[in-house]
């Protein structure tokens, strides 16, 4: 299959690009290469004949055009996107401007190039989102493909709009559309400004490892090459106007997760032990979600699919991927705001 990827130069997209191509599918990846893009990201698929890469914005009408007549992609993945809620809130628009227009102007040119097309049943647009579009959770119960819509943070806000616009250009238009959405995700390349890798990077340097509150709000952990493997087969075999959940059934709290980072460091690196020393507790996110959790029997039960990696191998790979790539996450320290804390609110 040819898949047009939207951001496949970040954390997820390209995780997503490199298994398509392991896959035999060819890829086109548009990305505008913002501050959270890294095209090294992509070194194991640069030199593919499978692979190809458009910079553009997905807000460009004109570029989107010529770039769907010219590589007449089968399908859509559409992971562009502004993700971090830290940012989301010291500045909402950029989240508005990309996740909402953008994916209008993105849904618009896909419609123009699948009518334009005959309208070929085949063709899919699949559209990346969050569990966070639920809001949050008590202690018991799980988001399901029905749970009502209730974002807490700009952030998601903006991807709780894209779903809707999504689920609009299906029901009006006919696109033939697919969704899903994930659960928090980690992995190798993951940008060093998000939990998992903050807590690596400031214990391998003997910083402070900065827990959010209390650190008793939980996370349903997804494993990145789970998920990519994931959307690939609800791309493929997922019924069109369906939305599907994807999660790692690994539940943690944030609390817990630090500590399993710190003792999978206490055996790498025993001269610095005990990592935990370096946990402190401070000041909350504002609307910080106390806890997420996904159900997913729906792509199980529909698509077979499940997730291969347990929250104990996964943090193991990656912390030994962040050992063994200081070059990668060095350069993409030096970016505007890594390492600041953000979205504390005035
Ligand atoms: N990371 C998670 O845990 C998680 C969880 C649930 C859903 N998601 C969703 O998955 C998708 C990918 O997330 P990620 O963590 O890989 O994000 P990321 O921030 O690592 O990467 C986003 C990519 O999109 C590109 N991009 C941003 N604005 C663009 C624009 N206007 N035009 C073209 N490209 C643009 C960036 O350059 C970057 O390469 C997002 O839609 C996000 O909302 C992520």
């Amino acid at each position: 299959m040819k898949l047009l990827v939207t951001g496949g130069a970040g954390f997820i997209g390209s995780a997503v690009v490199r298994e398509a191509v392991r896959q035999g599918h060819a890829v086109v990846n548009l990305d505008a290469l913002t501050y959270a893009a890294c095209l090294d990201n992509l070194a194991e698929v640069a030199d593919s004949p499978l692979y190809a890469f458009e910079h553009a914005d997905i807000r460009d009408r004109a570029a989107l055009d010529r770039i769907f007549a010219e590589h007449a992609p089968e399908a859509v993945l559409h992971l562009a996107a502004e993700s971090h809620v830290d940012r989301s809130i010291d500045g909402p628009g950029t989240f508005i401007d990309t996740n909402v227009t953008g994916t209008y102007v993105l849904l618009e040119a896909a419609r123009a190039y699948w009518q334009g097309n005959g309208r070929p049943e085949a063709f899919r647009f699949h559209h990346v989102s969050t569990d966070e579009v639920f809001g949050s959770l008590g202690a018991e119960g799980r988001f399901t493909e029905t749970s009502p819509y209730a974002p807490n943070s700009p952030y998601a806000a903006s991807k709780a709009s894209s779903d809707h616009l999504v689920r609009a250009w299906h029901e009006t238009y006919g696109l033939p559309v697919v969704l899903s959405n994930c659960s928090n995700n980690y992995g190798p390349y993951h940008f060093p400004e998000k939990l998992i890798p903050v807590v690596i990077l400031n214990a391998i340097a003997g910083r402070e490892i900065p827990v959010y509150g209390s650190g008793e709000n939980v996370r349903d952990w997804l494993f990145v090459e789970d998920h990519a493997r994931a959307l690939l087969t609800v791309l493929r075999r997922g019924a069109v106007g369906r939305s599907y959940n994807i999660g790692g059934e690994a539940e943690a709290r944030n609390i817990d997760l630090v500590r399993m980072i710190c003792r999978l460091l206490d055996a790498r690196r025993p001269e610095s032990a005990p990592h935990e020393r370096l946990i402190a507790h401070v000041a909350d996110r504002p609307g910080h979600d106390h806890r997420y959790a996904i159900d997913p029997s729906r792509i199980r039960d529909e698509l077979g699919w499940r997730p291969e990696v347990t929250l104990e191998e996964g943090l193991a790979r990656t912390v030994d991927w962040y050992l063994a790539n200081p070059e990668w996450w060095q350069a993409l320290q030096q970016r505007d705001g890594v390492g600041r804390r953000l979205g504390t609110v005035a």
